[in-house]
């Protein structure tokens, strides 16, 4: 992909010539219109229960075959930029032997890997979790490197409870953690995906999920500003604003798309190369529903027309989901090797239908097509 000269200057500024470009490129390549990001970084723990809930074994085997399936479907390029991959993935190959890593770079497919080691217990704040992973990341970051990984993920969680959390020491320590991360990843020459999460479990309303989300980006990008971060050189992956999944209301993909809009231009600096949402347990159908509603309603670089009058966003806005995108070929599979086609078939659905919505173009008619 080709930059402006300021942002090539840019990179040779801060990371020393080559390294600080292609960071530059590769963020740039990860938010590429019409295209989004499939994670596939579930870890063993939750890839099981997964495989289970459809019948699946949860074995080492099932867990690559299942990968396997995802990864060598056919024409996933025309809707993929890029594949999130974790460490048991990453080493693995295709039935015939092909490296995953390989079957990517062959489609022009970008890989990337998470690298957090999860969510443990926050000391004194009951309830709370903080990620962690940071001892040992470098040595890590540089075998993933040596693999072909071009791009890094680490994922923060933030519960909402009631006024009372997130506290502040949470949404602080989180934010600390994703920044030191980052920081390491540029300079071993690979893109952070930064992600912070409200999940959407409780009671709360989309006011409040705004007004959390809006404090974490907060904490977020004043860490990232401190840590000595290159904007230019991450990707966002960030919660929808919506509410609660046990909130006794519902919302509309319009409310939706306003409140997620100005939560994120009230908080991330233009300089970012690009953010993509995670899907964090909506169904497939109102994921695309709300993105699309997000690029029918305001602009975005690569379009900038949206609606009359609609404000232009100094953001690509796209998708990088794992449940969104799967879940509908994980059922039909089964586990069995007879139903792998029609499986491939429905994650390119999925795929297409955001690639669709990336653009404002998804309604009911490619849906059910
Ligand atoms: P979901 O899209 O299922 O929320 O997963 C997001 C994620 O972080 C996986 O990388």
């Amino acid at each position: 992909m080709r930059m402006s000269n300021n942002l090539s200057r840019l990179g040779s500024d801060v990371g020393g010539t080559e390294r600080g470009n292609r960071l530059i490129e590769t963020a740039h390549a990860m938010v590429a219109p019409n295209k989004g990001l499939l994670a596939i970084d579930e870890s063993n723990g939750t890839c099981d229960k997964r495989l289970e809930s459809a019948g699946i074994a949860p074995t080492v085997e099932m867990r690559r075959a299942y990968r396997d399936l995802l990864i060598t479907t056919p024409g996933l390029n025309q809707y993929i930029n890029g594949l999130i991959l974790c460490d048991e993935t990453i080493w693995q190959t295709t039935a015939d032997g092909t490296p995953f890593v390989e079957v990517a770079r062959d489609a022009g497919i970008l890989v990337g890997i998470k690298v957090d080691a999860g969510a443990t217990r926050l000391a004194a704040h009951p309830g709370e979790t903080v990620t962690e992973g940071l001892d040992g990341l470098r040595a890590r970051l540089r075998s993933y490197t040596g693999k072909g990984a071009r791009f890094a993920k680490w994922r923060a969680t933030i519960k909402i409870h009631g006024d009372a959390s997130p506290t502040r020491a949470c949404l602080e320590a989180n934010a600390h953690a994703l920044a030191r991360y980052a920081a390491i990843c540029q300079e071993e020459g690979l893109v952070p995906i930064i992600e912070p999460e409200v999940l959407m479990d409780g009671f709360h309303n989309l006011e409040r999920c705004q007004q959390v989300s809006e404090a974490l980006l907060r904490h977020v990008f004043e860490q990232l500003n401190t840590q000595g971060v290159l904007l230019e050189e991450v990707v966002l992956k960030t919660n929808v604003v919506f509410s609660g999944l046990e909130a006794p209301t519902t919302d509309e993909a319009d409310d939706v798309a306003d409140a997620t809009i100005q939560c994120l231009l009230r908080t991330v600096p233009a300089a970012v190369a690009g953010i993509a949402f995670l899907s964090g347990g909506q169904s497939g159908k109102l994921a695309s529903t709300r993105l699309n509603a997000m690029h029918v309603r305001y602009g975005t670089p690569s379009q900038p027309s949206g609606a009359p009058g609609a404000t232009v966003l100094p953001w690509q806005l796209s998708f990088s989901f794992a449940r969104a995108l799967q879940h509908p070929a994980l059922e039909i599979w089964a586990g069995l090797d007879a139903n792998r086609a029609e499986a491939q078939q429905a994650l390119i659905h999925r795929s297409r239908c955001n690639s669709l919505a990336i653009q404002g173009r998804y309604s009911e008619t490619p849906e059910s097509a």
